[in-house]
């Protein structure tokens, strides 16, 4: 929250020193808009660890990861994180690669409404790094609220996976 507040600071004392008196009223009206959508993407933040903390038993519950999916309705977004997959598939899935694979870099392509994404938000885990990508840049807004872990990267890029431009400019280091 420190770096966005200061990141709106920075971004209004640079907008007051190149734009006249009538563009600043219409800056005025920008800052409400983008102070209401940071406090409702804060309180979505807010939200989202709460349900967590009253629905999830332990770091592997995925029924009960799921349960914080179905209850959560974001305020910042108008849609609902939407997992896109068949349930006893999927909670087979994701324990084989927790029980199996312990992976420590996980590449999704197709982000989607990035209900899978949270779940390998989960899977990965401490000091982890999730790459999803999709061509839609829907999910974003949802990734931004997911829990990071300690140490645990998760990076969301809009492209085609098939496009060398995706991944331009970004590399695992
Ligand atoms: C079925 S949905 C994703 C479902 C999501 N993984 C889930 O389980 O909830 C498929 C997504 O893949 C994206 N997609 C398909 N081909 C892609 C590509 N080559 N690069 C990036 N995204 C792609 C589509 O835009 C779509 O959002």
């Amino acid at each position: 929250m420190d770096r966005i507040a200061a990141v709106s600071f920075r971004l209004r004392r640079a907008l007051k020193r190149v734009l006249p008196p009538p563009v600043l009223n219409l800056t005025r009206f920008m800052k409400a808009a983008f102070s209401s959508m940071i406090s409702k993407r804060l309180v979505d933040r807010i939200r989202l660890r709460s349900l967590e903390k009253r629905k999830v038993a332990h770091k592997h519950d995925w029924d009960g990861y799921r349960r914080v999916l179905d209850e959560f309705t974001p305020s910042a977004v108008p849609h609902k994180i939407y997992l896109n997959q068949i349930w006893p598939e999927w909670k087979q899935f994701v324990e084989f690669l927790v029980r199996e694979r312990s992976p420590e870099r996980i590449l999704e392509i197709g982000t989607g409404r990035a209900g899978s994404t949270y779940f390998l938000t989960k899977v990965g885990g401490e000091g982890s790094l999730l790459v999803t990508v999709d061509t839609k840049p829907i999910a974003k807004e949802f990734v931004d609220l997911y829990k990071r872990s300690p140490k645990q990267r998760i990076i969301n890029l809009i492209g085609n996976s098939r496009d060398p431009i995706t991944w331009k400019g970004w590399q695992a280091s």
